[in-house]
């Protein structure tokens, strides 16, 4: 099966990030869909081992093919692995940089395969040479450039194939690059398959997407398959659930994002959202200390990071009493005040954590180049906590004005206050998370993503509903009552009856 063979021991100046796709089946279904022919010119950009150098050998058509790496080690092996195949040119090139042959414009294959390497380390320097290469781009993440740069180098109706992280298909930074996809040439087909196969690598992408691309412009009706397979077995054999969508309805979506899940009433009313909750509350960052394990206390029910983390002083707690918000810090003794941190509870999560608010941390906080002393104008105001990340459905709690959130978490702050009620509710409710997920699959909900999920505002009767159930609700949590699945669930059925109503005209649209 596959492995890792030598990324280098620091993951975040790692310039090679080097998956091998060296499964076989894995390759021969890539080759596959590549569908070279006799007399067609191929090229491998990150060549590697050469895995698919050996799946266009195996396809026993006459074929010549270009390996490229920029390894020297690489492309040693590969200069003696080929030494007899006078088909095979191996060159030792960056292939997003290189200038002279590889470049000239005349150049192009007819066929082009690769699994680029995935958020490779750029120094500084090469970054600001590929911003010239590829404006618009997202420099930091190798991959994307690898497939800009090969779709350059393809021939008028060649075909390319890439093996890529998922989120390609979906991430924010990505969006230029799927433009272009999307508007110049014809997408086949987009298989989305678990990255568990490539045991023993945890490079933290989720799944793993396999795309077929044809330099030709798209068909305004075209469609094209996203397909989602459970294991490597329903990927080869053309099992897994599959969708046609029209590749050119994906130039109408907020940031070019594909309809992983095909259309739905759920993605037509994110799509076609009149109101979204970015328009009616700010969502934002919270503090980062730079170093938590020196400024965070952790109360004494709080049994996490006890190695890391020193139990809080109740004496060094500011007193409610004597609390006023500051943005400078406090000069008392008493200078440790709770801060949100992650998920987990919904509606009031207890105080588990206290920050070092005194002047001489929050000085630091300022000027520390590790620290994030960011939104400040949101701290010290009452919102609502979301976790950044979540694996399971996330739970959104109450962040109160002499509060902080740190950076794990995304405060909201609704623009007016009768609608604190209803968004907590709406944070904690099935259908948000629904569409969370449809707005993106990961396990990130980054402020930009929760800035996009469409809002539908009860009447003022209901809002003042929300407001008291809520308010009623966090009132009782406080005084020590424990979570009450009854308030819960009927705040989440009204949520549900307020979205079904627009979910049904969606689905009205959608059939008329
Ligand atoms: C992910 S490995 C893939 C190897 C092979 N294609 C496979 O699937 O097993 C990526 C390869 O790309 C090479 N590489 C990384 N950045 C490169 C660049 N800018 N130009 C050329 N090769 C590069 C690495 O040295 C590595 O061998």
């Amino acid at each position: 099966m596959t492995m890792e063979l030598k990324t280098q021991n620091i993951r975040h100046r790692d310039i090679c990030r080097s998956f091998y796709t060296s499964d076989k089946q894995l390759v021969s279904y890539m080759v596959r869909l590549l569908n070279p022919e006799n007399g067609d010119f191929c090229l491998e950009p990150s060549a590697g081992s050469g895995c698919f150098i050996d799946g266009l050998l195996a396809t026993d058509k006459t074929l010549r093919i270009r390996a490229i790496d920029f390894s020297n080690n690489a492309v040693t092996a590969l200069h003696t692995k080929y030494a007899c195949n006078k088909n095979i040119e191996v060159l030792n090139r960056d292939f997003l940089l290189s200038s002279g042959a590889l470049f000239d414009d005349a150049l192009t294959f007819d066929r082009i395969i690769a699994n680029p390497p995935y958020g490779g380390w750029q120094e500084y320097e090469k970054r600001i040479s590929l911003k010239s290469v590829f404006p618009n781009m997202y420099v930091k993440e190798t991959y994307g450039l690898f497939i800009a740069q090969s779709l350059n180098k393809l021939s008028p109706n060649g075909r390319a194939v890439f093996i890529l992280p998922e989120t390609f298909l979906y991430l924010h930074l990505q969006k230029a690059l799927r433009r272009r996809i999307i508007e110049t040439t014809t997408i086949n087909s987009a298989d989305i398959f678990p990255s568990a196969v490539f045991p023993g690598v945890k490079f933290g992408y989720a799944k793993l997407c396999i795309i077929s691309i044809d330099n030709r412009k798209p068909n305004p009706c075209h469609l094209m398959r996203i397909r989602h397979c459970e294991n490597l077995d329903e990927l080869i054999s053309g099992g897994g659930r599959h969708h046609e969508i029209s590749q050119y309805s994906v130039l109408q979506r907020p940031e070019f994002t594909f309809p992983l899940n095909g259309y739905s009433p759920e993605t037509q009313l994110i799509d076609e959202a009149v109101l979204r909750l970015g328009d009616i509350a700010d969502c934002v960052t919270g503090i980062y200390t730079g170093a938590d394990g020196k400024y965070l206390r952790r109360s004494a029910a709080n049994t996490r990071g006890h190695d890391k983390y020193h139990e809080a002083d109740i004496q060094k707690i500011v007193s409610s009493s004597n609390f006023y918000p500051t943005l400078e810090g406090f000069d008392n003794e008493a200078c440790f005040i709770p801060i949100l941190k992650g998920g987990g509870i919904p509606y009031l999560k207890p105080v588990l954590w206290f920050i070092d608010w005194s002047a001489e941390a929050v000085r630091q906080y300022r000027t520390d180049s590790k620290s994030r002393f960011q939104n400040s104008s949101f701290y010290f105001r009452t919102g609502i906590g979301f976790p950044m990340v979540s694996s399971g459905r996330a739970t959104a709690s109450v962040i109160y004005e002499s509060w902080l959130f740190d950076q794990s978490v995304v405060g909201i702050f609704p623009n007016k206050s009768n609608l604190f009620g209803f968004l907590l509710a709406f944070l904690n409710s099935g259908i948000c998370w629904r569409l969370l997920r449809q707005i993106n699959p990961s396990a990130n909900n980054s402020a930009k993503y929760l800035r996009r999920l469409p809002i539908i505002l009860p009447s003022s009767d209901r809002l003042s509903w929300f407001n008291s159930v809520v308010s009623d609700y966090l009132v009782k949590l406080k005084s020590g009552a424990g979570q009450d699945t009854e308030i819960e669930s009927s705040l989440d059925d009204a949520v549900k009856s307020l979205y079904a109503e627009a979910l049904q005209h969606s689905q009205l649209r959608k059939n008329g």
